[in-house]
C-alpha cells in the first residue's frame, strides 16, 4: 500500500503504437514521488510519445499508465479532470500571443477555477515571483527574451498548483546561461513545491546534474534505467553510444534508410 503512495507515475508492461507502427514497447517504469526524472534518448526514439501516455493523449496498445495510483482514464471529462494535476512545459512556449505574460499565467485559472479576480491577480503575482518574473506581468510575448518567454510558460504550467510536472525538452532554443536559469527553476520549483517531474530531452550534460534518476529510451525499449552516476558509468554499448553522440554503434537512427541499404 504505502509503496503506491510513493510512486507518482507507474508505466507497466506498456506498447505504444503509432498507427500501425510500434514505438515503444515493454515499458515498465516506477517514478518515486518528489523525484526529478530525466527521461533521454535519441530524436524519434519515442520520448514524447511516453509522455502523449502519461497525459492520456495516446491510449496504450498493451499495459497500464498510471498517474498517482489512478489508470489514465479513456473517458473525456475524467481525463480533464486528471490533466489539471499535470503541468506540462512544451518547447514551444504555446503563449498567446496577443495577451500580457500575467494574462497568459491567469489563463488556466480562470479556465479551471471560479476564484474572484483579486485571488487570481494574487496567485499570478505569486508565480511570476516563483519563476523570477515580478517585472515581467505586463510585457507581451514578443517583448520577452526566449528564456523569459520559457519562464513565463512554466508560471502559466504551475498555476494550478499540479503535482507532477512534465517538460518537453525545455531547453530547446536556449543559450547555456538560460538553460542553466531553467534548469535551476526547474529543480528549485521541484524542491520547493513537493512536485515530481519528468524531464524529457536529449541535452544530457544540463539536465543530469537536476535528475535523481534517468531513464534512456532507444530502439523501441528502455535500455537504461537507474541513477545520473549510475548511467554515466555504464558500460553497455547503446548507453555509451548515446552519451557520446555517435551515429554508429548499436543505435538504429535511421532504421528504414538501414533496412532499405540491407
Ligand atoms: N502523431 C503521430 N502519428 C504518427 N506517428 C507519430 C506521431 N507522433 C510521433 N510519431 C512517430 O513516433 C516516433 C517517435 O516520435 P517521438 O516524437 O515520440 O520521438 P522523440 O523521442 O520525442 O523525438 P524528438 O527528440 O525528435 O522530439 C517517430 O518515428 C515519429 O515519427
Ligand atoms: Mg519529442
Amino acid at each position: 500500500m504505502t509503496e503506491a503512495i510513493d510512486i507518482a507515475v507507474r508505466f507497466a508492461g506498456v506498447r505504444l503504437d503509432r498507427g500501425r507502427r510500434t514505438i515503444l514497447s515493454g515499458i515498465d517504469l516506477d517514478v518515486p514521488r518528489g523525484s526529478i526524472t530525466a527521461v533521454l534518448g535519441p530524436s524519434g526514439s519515442g520520448k514524447s510519445t511516453l509522455l502523449a501516455a502519461l497525459t492520456g493523449e495516446l491510449a496504450p496498445a498493451a499495459g497500464t499508465v498510471e498517474v498517482f495510483g489512478q489508470p489514465v482514464p479513456q473517458r473525456q471529462r475524467a481525463l480533464l479532470e486528471l490533466r489539471k494535476s499535470i503541468g506540462v512545459l512544451l518547447q514551444g512556449n504555446g503563449l498567446l500571443t496577443d495577451l500580457t505574460a500575467a494574462e497568459n499565467i491567469a489563463l488556466p485559472l480562470r479556465t479551471h477555477t471560479s476564484l474572484p479576480r483579486p485571488v487570481i491577480d494574487r496567485l499570478v503575482a505569486m508565480k511570476l515571483h516563483a519563476v523570477g518574473l515580478r517585472n515581467a506581468a505586463d510585457l507581451y510575448p514578443r517583448e520577452l527574451s526566449g528564456g523569459m518567454a520559457r519562464r513565463v510558460a512554466l508560471a502559466r504550467a504551475i498555476a494550478l498548483d499540479p503535482p507532477l510536472m512534465v517538460y518537453d525538452e525545455p531547453l530547446t532554443g536556449l543559450d547555456p546561461i538560460a538553460s542553466g536559469v531553467i534548469m535551476n527553476l526547474i529543480s528549485e520549483l521541484n524542491d520547493n513545491l513537493g512536485l515530481t517531474s519528468i524531464i524529457v530531452t536529449h541535452h544530457v550534460h544540463e539536465t543530469l546534474p537536476v535528475a535523481d534518476r534517468a531513464v534512456v529510451i532507444a530502439n523501441g525499449r528502455i535500455v537504461f534505467a537507474g541513477t545520473p552516476a549510475e548511467l554515466e558509468a555504464s558500460d553497455d554499448p547503446l548507453v555509451r553510444q548515446f552519451l557520446r553522440g555517435e551515429p554508429d554503434g548499436p543505435i538504429a537512427f535511421d532504421s528504414a534508410a538501414r533496412t532499405e541499404a540491407a
